[in-house]
Formats: structure tokens, sequence, C-alpha cells
């Protein structure tokens, strides 16, 4: 990624004012109607000197700090990024809690916006890898923690990126004297909302390199993800992928009060646990399996005797659904995932 690290090392070579919420001269409660600091100069030199400052200060995170590192690069959140930043520190630190994220785990976070959540993950001891496709946003962050070689911004779109190289580079050189290196990585992320999905699908099955993936998502979406009661109006094909991959767990609500810009949905996080490929249902081909979920789910409304029937004959649907102790009437609302896997399996033994 030469180009990239390059424009990297571009911002962070601007000699810009850091107004950042850890600069020494914001020491002390911030207040936003108070003056802009007095000279930039002062603040332009004490950034320039790497300052030791301890950047753990609980009150850095609030409402007021979080505006004014947006302000510092001049730019409001786009909403049409889906950007929403955290203003509440402890709903971090209980969404780090609900990683449990020990000291040295390796720890993705997609979309670190201003870097509260990293804070927050770097005092629990984590490696992060930030990953940010906002170039101000990237700049800020690497600013912010510039000091600390366990923090590594990348400015990417995670939905194109290739995580597994960028990890294996960085458990590769994150190995102490003892050579140990952490075996699974975690994610532990405040998402844009409109890419959870896609980030959802793309992470699940990474149960190889990743243990546990925490998200704050919207509400509506975390419920609907978790919830995979069979026969819901809301069951998708979505749920039997997650729970083909994964246990998912809805942890907390958090109200939508807690950010900016404040969303018109409350958002929740939720904990998917991955499981390791050997644990994974026993299908012959995971690609013909959701295949055939998404076929099964073309006709919600009708009978799976009708959908599949491009895959092989009605009467044997029939007969492999009877075998798998379903009716031969049945449709894919009324399947577990349990249910796709006998299914799936008697077809391609057909
Ligand atoms: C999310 O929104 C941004 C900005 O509108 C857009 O560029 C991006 O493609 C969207 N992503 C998805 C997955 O819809
Ligand atoms: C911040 O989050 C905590 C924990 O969720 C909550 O108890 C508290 O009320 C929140 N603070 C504000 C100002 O909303
Ligand atoms: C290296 O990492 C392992 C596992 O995190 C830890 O137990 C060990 O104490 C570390 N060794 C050193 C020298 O830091």
């Amino acid at each position: 990624m030469p180009s990239l690290l390059h424009s990297l090392l571009l911002f962070s070579s601007t000699p810009k004012p850091l107004l950042l919420a850890n600069s020494p001269a914001y020491d002390g409660p911030v207040d936003a109607n108070s003056p802009r600091p007095k000279s930039y100069h002062t603040i332009t030199a004490i950034s320039k000197t790497k300052s030791e400052t301890k950047i753990n200060n609980k009150d850095e995170d609030d409402y007021h700090a979080t505006l004014k590192a947006l302000n510092s690069k001049g730019r409001f959140p786009r909403k049409s990024l889906g950007q929403h930043y955290m203003l509440n520190s402890s709903v971090n630190e209980e969404l780090v809690a609900a990683a449990d994220v020990q000291e040295g785990d390796l720890v993705v976070e997609i979309g670190p916006g201003t870097g509260s959540l990293t804070n927050v993950l770097v005092d629990a001891g984590a490696t992060v890898l930030a990953i940010e496709k906002d170039p101000y946003m990237a700049a800020l962050v690497m600013e912010r923690f510039s000091s600390l070689d366990h923090v590594k911004v990348l400015l990417e779109d995670f939905t194109k990126c290739h995580i597994r190289s960028h990890l294996s580079t960085i458990s590769q050189s994150g190995r102490n004297s003892s050579g140990v290196k952490p075996q699974y990585a975690k994610v532990v992320s405040n998402l844009p909302f409109n890419i959870s999905t896609e980030v959802i699908k793309q992470l699940l099955p990474m149960g190889d390199i990743f243990s546990e993936v925490v998200l704050l998502l919207q509400e509506e979406a975390a419920v609907r993800l978790v919830d995979s009661s069979s026969g819901s109006s809301e069951y998708r094909p979505i749920n039997i992928f997650i729970n083909f991959y994964s246990n998912p767990e809805y942890r907390f609500k958090v109200p939508r009060t807690n950010f900016f810009p404040q969303p018109k949905v409350d958002a929740a996080v939720v904990s998917f646990r991955l499981k390791q490929p050997v644990d994974y249902p026993p299908v012959s081909s995971a690609k013909s399996f959701f295949s055939m979920v998404n076929s099964a789910f073309n006709g919600k409304r009708k009978m799976l005797r009708k959908t599949l029937q491009h895959i092989c004959p009605s009467l044997e649907i029939e007969e492999a659904l009877v075998s798998a102790g379903l009716p031969p009437t049945a449709r894919p609302e009324e399947l577990a995932l349990e249910d796709f896997v006998r299914l799936h399996n008697s077809i391609a033994k057909a």
C-alpha cells in the first residue's frame, strides 16, 4: 500500500495547530464556549515535541472535546457516511468490556472517528489496528496516537481492504520478546450504520483469525440480527448466516442521546462469538448451502418444493424434507439452521 502510506505521511506532516483533546493545552475541564486558545503557536510547538502526556484522562472524550476535535479538522461529521460519534466514554468502556479486551489483545477497530474508543482499547492494553475511510479522521487519529507504536491507523475502506494481510503484518511485528503472539484477534467498533451488514458478512466467516466481533449497531438491526427464532416475520438468510458462523448475543442498549449528531434511532451493542471452522455445521460446500438458503427465501411465502425446483425435482425435495423430519409443504421460515443443513445434505446426496 505505498500510495496510501504516502498520503498518510503527507497528512501527518502538515503543520496544523493540534487542537486535540489530549493536547496538554486542554488539560482540565473543557468548555466549548470558552475562548479559543490565545496562541496557536504554543499548541503547535507542544504537539511537535511528542509530549509524553498520558492520554487516558477519562474526561477528554466528552461532548465538548469530541466537537473540538472535529472542529480542529474544520468539519462536521457527514451523515452521508453514516457517521455518529460517541460522546460518552462510559459507553466505550462498556463496549470494550463486552469484548473482554485483555492486555496484549490484538483489536481491529473499524471507523475510529476521533479515537475515543481507540483510547479505551489502548487503556485496556490492546494493540489496535484502526481502519478509517475518511482521510481527515484518519489523520486526526494518527496524530492523537502518534507516540504509541501499538496503534496503527490505516486509511482504507474496510469493506474493500484485505484484512487478513494487514493483520498478519501486525501480529508478526506485535510479537514480544518471548515470541508469543495472540492467537486470535478481536473486532470492536462503533460502526457507520450503513455498512454494518456488509461488515458482518465479511467478518463472521473469519473464525480462523477472529474470536470475537463486538459491534455498536442500530438497535432495530441488532434485534433483527440476533433473534434467530424461525417463524418470525424478520427471519432472513442473514439469520441463518449469522448462526452458521457465530453465536450472537444482544448485550445492551445505547440511547441515541450518546451520539453526535444524534441519530433518529437508538443503538445497541451486539457480540458475535465466532465459531472456529471445525465447528461450522457440516455441509459439503458453504457456497452451495447459502445459495440454497437464498433461493429458498426468494419466495418467502412459497413452499420449498417450488422455490428449490431448479436444484432438483419437487418430489425429491419433498422426500428430503420428510427425511429431515419436516412436512413436505414446508416454507423457508419454518426451518431452523439445522433443518436447512439436513435439507441441503439430503438434496446434495440425492
Ligand atoms: C454508506 O454511505 C456512503 C456515503 O453515502 C456510501 O459511499 C457507501 O457506499 C455506503 N455504503 C453502503 C454499504 O451502503
Ligand atoms: C453515559 O453512559 C453511562 C453508561 O451507559 C450512563 O449511565 C450515563 O447516563 C451516560 N451519560 C450521559 C450523559 O448520558
Ligand atoms: C509476551 O506476551 C505474552 C502473552 O501476551 C505474555 O504472557 C508475556 O509475559 C509477554 N512477554 C514479555 C517479555 O513481555
